[in-house]
């Protein structure tokens, strides 16, 4: 006998791995062969719901290194000079299912999760510095027209392109997502935006608006859709793939993380409302600042584990960090805690991977399914208390803020002097893309309208583009009525057109 052997989950050995208990070699099952019913319950329970969005991904672990001074702007730990966190990254992307292929053109998540001396700290942003909508309670209706029919359970254009259309905010975000680097040749060749405008807070209480940029070191690179369509046929896990494979031969991916940093009065006037995520900052306004970098050098040992129950939430703050009032993260930092609830469980924070590592939880929060943390016996339940317990130390916390009207209302953003939802869009498509980037954008939209089966969503998709660029909209109108096509990824088949 060895030491090696196999036993129930509640330790004790088990009498065979291959045959169940039967009456005879050909007789009925026992129910009473309790380890093969306990064996094919846990089987039963072995998924939790995908996370709704963003399902399929891939991530590892690493470390981020703050070699610059950033101190007068924030007195996270995280974020002080010579500081270095644990840190975990997941990429993923948005519309497809955990099985889905990787290069379905989309936009991809760029989680980060940095294991502070402070608490956890999450960066839950994308591959681009925008987003498709400014307000939270249109999230549920964008990411169910990038899903599936209710009736054939299949993507669909028109769904897509009424959405969009109708939602002109969308423009700016749908141009990166349609332009190469809805694409990405990797996860790692790839950038990482917050996107939304965060807010920093000082050892002196003082407040600054900031941007968050992570750009690769190994460069930023697409593929076409020819290319991506092979892929989605061929390895439908390309990008995790290549994630797991370079970091197991030790091609470590390295990101430098950078802040655009706006002073907190200049929020009040500045050309573009800084709270709305459909928008930039430009960086001849609010140049770029180095903060430091990180690195993803450690696969994870248990995928399930570490990577599918990793909870990443815009809630996970720290002292000398917080939210700005943007809409859409306002809405994000309750939305995030209340899915992983319900897809992981109650104590879903109380797992490994989403424990913090560097700081110690004290707390009176207690009890519901699964608890396996407890604080020992002299503890008292309840705060206040006369035993010495834990109490909150406000000036720990380091908490930002902002000014407010006061009245409850349900409207619009306030519009600012250059704020369109067309403006930036056309900026991009004129002033950044390359001509030959322009080529596949064209390319790729006459793809998507060819998928487009109802008149008044085409003609409304023609008129949008006019919107971002007059030039743009009437180069696909005449692509079109001359029968061009286009080219499409494998997303973009699935939507339709095929
Ligand atoms: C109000 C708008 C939004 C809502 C309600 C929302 C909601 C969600 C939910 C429920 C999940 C699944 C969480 C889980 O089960 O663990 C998720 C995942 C994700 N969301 Fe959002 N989202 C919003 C906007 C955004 C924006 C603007 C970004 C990027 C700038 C973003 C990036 C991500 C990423 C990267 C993930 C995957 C995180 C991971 O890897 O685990 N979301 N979102």
């Amino acid at each position: 006998m060895s030491e090696n052997f196999t036993t129930t989950q509640s330790g004790a050995p088990v009498p065979s791995d291959a045959h169940s208990l039967t009456t005879g070699a050909n007789g009925v099952t026992a129910l009473h062969d309790r380890y093969l019913v306990e064996k094919l319950a846990s089987f039963n329970r072995e998924r939790v719901p995908e996370r709704n969005p963003h399902a399929k991904g891939g991530g590892a672990f690493g470390e981020l290194t703050i070699t610059e001074d950033v101190s007068k702007y924030t007195r996270a730990a995280v974020f002080q000079p010579g500081a270095k966190s644990e840190t975990l990254a997941r990429f993923s992307s948005v519309a497809g299912e955990q099985g889905s292929p990787d290069t379905w053109r989309d936009v991809r998540g760029f989680a980060l999760r940095f294991y502070t001396t402070e608490g956890n700290y999450d960066i839950v942003g994308n591959n681009t510095p925008v987003f498709f909508i400014r307000d939270g309670i249109k999230f549920p209706d964008f990411i169910h027209s990038q899903k599936r029919l209710n009736g054939s359970a299949l993507r669909d254009a028109d769904m897509q392109w009424d959405f969009w259309t109708l939602s002109p905010e969308s423009a700016h975000q749908v141009t990166y997502v349609m332009g190469d680097r809805g694409l990405p040749t990797s996860w790692r060749e790839m950038n990482g935006y917050g996107s939304h405008t965060y807010q920093w807070i000082n050892a002196e209480g003082e407040r600054f608006w900031v941007q968050y940029h992570f750009q690769s070191r190994q460069g930023v690179h697409n593929m076409n859709n020819e290319e991506a369509e092979k892929l989605a046929g061929s390895d439908a896990d390309f990008y995790r793939r290549d994630l797991y494979d370079n970091i197991e031969a030790g091609n470590f991916p390295t990101w430098d993380v950078f802040v655009q940093i706006m002073p907190y009065e200049d929020a009040k006037t500045y050309r573009f409302n800084p709270f709305d995520i459909t928008k930039v900052w430009p960086h001849a306004d609010y140049p770029l600042v180095k903060v430091g970098h990180f690195t993803l050098n450690r696969n994870p040992q248990n995928f399930f584990a570490e990577i599918e129950q990793a909870a990443f939430s815009p809630s996970n703050m720290v002292p000398g960090t917080d939210i700005s009032p943007d809409k859409m993260l306002m809405a994000r930092v309750f939305s995030y805690p209340d899915a992983q609830r319900n897809r992981i469980g109650t104590n879903y924070n109380q797992l490994p991977v989403n424990q913090p590592h560097a700081a110690h939880v004290n707390t009176y929060m207690h009890e519901g399914n699964m608890q396996y943390h407890f604080n020992d016996a002299t503890t008292r339940p309840y705060t206040p208390n006369s035993y010495g317990g834990a109490a909150a130390e406000p000036e720990r916390a380091g908490e930002g803020s902002w000014e407010t009207d006061g009245t409850l209302v349900r409207a619009a953003q306030t519009l600012r002097s250059e704020d369109s939802d067309f403006g930036q869009a056309g900026t991009l498509y004129r002033d950044v893309f390359s001509a030959e980037s322009k080529e596949r954008f064209h390319d790729n939209l006459l793809g998507q309208v060819a998928g487009i089966t109802r008149d008044d969503i085409r003609e409304r998709f023609f008129q949008y583009w006019t919107n971002v660029d007059e030039n743009l909209g009437q180069i696909l109108r005449d692509g079109y009525a001359a029968g061009n096509q286009g080219t499409t990824d494998g997303a973009s088949e699935q939507s339709g057109k095929a």
